[in-house]
């Protein structure tokens, strides 16, 4: 699985840098190529000399080398298969957290578009620490897989869970990463994610509460087994991982035109955006102003961006979502129909744990078969992956 891969091993200042000589000699018998970048204080830890020899390359630490050559931290972050930043301690994760890229292995972090792993090693009660704990969930949402640390005897004396992993066991993960990484590879996915705004006057517009979180568990699903995903997001403060490319727009005019342009050269697209079914009729150009008791605003319909896809589709995969307040496998069922889809994702906003700006969803996909499968409650992520997992087995019927 490793052979060949360019692992890219980032050092920073704790008691386990001492295991990391053995990490890079594991991966160098597995046939992986290895570059290390370190945090300075790192090296009181372990010599970057001895991470060189066995890395077969130059270490990386300042922001200047000694030839006064500038190190270019995004080189050094292309040229990576795979990040795995071991030992990682809390106050690296905290900066991660936050984006503050005050060293080079920080500014290489920011600029990684590959797979960045973490293996925490920190003492037991500085874990368990509530910020410790919140910035771990953070950086885990912006994509980063976390490799659990081990319990045992800790540096301090004390007895519990903070221990990096042990070295064989990073590579195990690694593996498992590379083996699960590309069933997407080579497709192309366009994603629909967000609410959509529609403008009344300069200052107010028709809006919903969607937040496009499931959308973009979605595209980070599909970018990660290797699909080239483009995700059309309305207004969120949101983002996805910066391994998809994310077009931002405002209306649903906008969201149409890009993904009518994008659709011919798709193999893929999930319309999973919040679209805003009626616009304002008329815009008005100045502040409309409070006069009568009653104001009545006329609307007119928006295009409905999915049914136009299934218009259009020829080859491609189409999946709608369906979210709705009753008779749910019904309707979902009818919009397969009008829509001419391949499946539908459906969701109630009657179940607890599912709908807008919530971090879980309960969904049914239902095929144009009519054919209904039900999942249970589960984060927003592992949703992303039932219905990667779905596309996958129907590509290959
Ligand atoms: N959709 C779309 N363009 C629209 C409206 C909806 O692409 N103008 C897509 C949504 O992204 C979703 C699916 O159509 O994938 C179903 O959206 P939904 O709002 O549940 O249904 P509607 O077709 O709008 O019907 P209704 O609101 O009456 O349930």
């Amino acid at each position: 699985m490793l052979k060949g891969k360019k692992i890219l091993v980032g050092v920073t200042a704790g008691i386990a840098a001492y295991k990391v000589a053995n990490l890079v000699r594991l991966f160098i018998k597995k046939g992986a190529e290895i570059k290390v970048v370190m945090t300075p204080d790192a090296q009181t830890f372990v010599s970057p000399h001895t991470l060189s020899v066995l890395s077969k390359n130059k270490v990386e630490i300042d922001f200047f080398s000694q030839e006064k050559e500038w190190n270019n931290h995004v080189h050094i972050a292309m040229w990576a298969d795979a990040f795995v930043i071991a030992p990682c301690t809390a106050n690296t994760i905290a900066k991660m957290a936050s984006g503050v890229c005050d060293n080079l292995l920080l500014t290489t972090y920011l600029s990684a578009r590959c797979k960045v792993y973490v293996a925490p090693a920190m003492d037991v009660d500085m874990y368990h620490h509530p910020t410790s704990q919140s910035n771990l969930k953070k950086i885990v949402s912006f994509g980063n897989v976390i490799i659990p640390p081990e319990t045992g005897e800790l540096a301090s004396g004390l007895h519990g869970e903070g221990r990096m992993a042990e070295p064989e066991n990073i590579v195990l993960f690694l593996e498992k990463g590379f083996e699960t990484h590309g069933s997407f590879k080579g497709k192309k996915v366009l994603i629909t994610a967000g609410p959509t705004y529609e403008e009344i006057d300069p200052v107010r517009f028709i809006g919903n509460r969607s937040t496009g979180k499931m959308g973009i568990a979605l595209a980070n699903a599909f970018a990660h087994e290797g699909a080239d995903v483009t995700l059309v997001l309305g207004p969120t403060h949101l983002s996805p991982n910066n391994t998809v490319t994310c077009i931002r727009v405002e209306s649903s005019n906008e969201m149409y035109e890009h993904c009518t342009n994008l659709f011919k050269s798709t193999d893929v697209a999930i319309m999973s955006a919040a679209v805003a079914d009626y616009k304002a009729a008329e815009y008005s150009h100045q502040k409309i102003k409070k006069k009568e008791a009653n104001l009545k605003l006329n609307l007119t319909k928006n295009i409905d961006i999915l049914a136009e896809l299934g218009k259009q589709k020829k080859k491609q995969c189409l999946v709608g979502f369906a979210l709705e307040t009753e008779n749910v496998i019904e309707y979902a069922k009818q919009k397969i129909k009008a829509k001419n889809l391949d499946f539908i994702v459906a969701n109630s906003l009657q179940d607890s744990g599912a709908g807008f700006a919530m971090d879980t969803n309960k969904i049914s996909i239902i095929d144009n078969k009519g054919k209904v499968f039900d999942y249970g409650l589960k984060s927003k992520e592992d949703v992303a992956k039932d219905i990667l997992n779905f596309t996958l087995s129907y590509l290959k019927k």
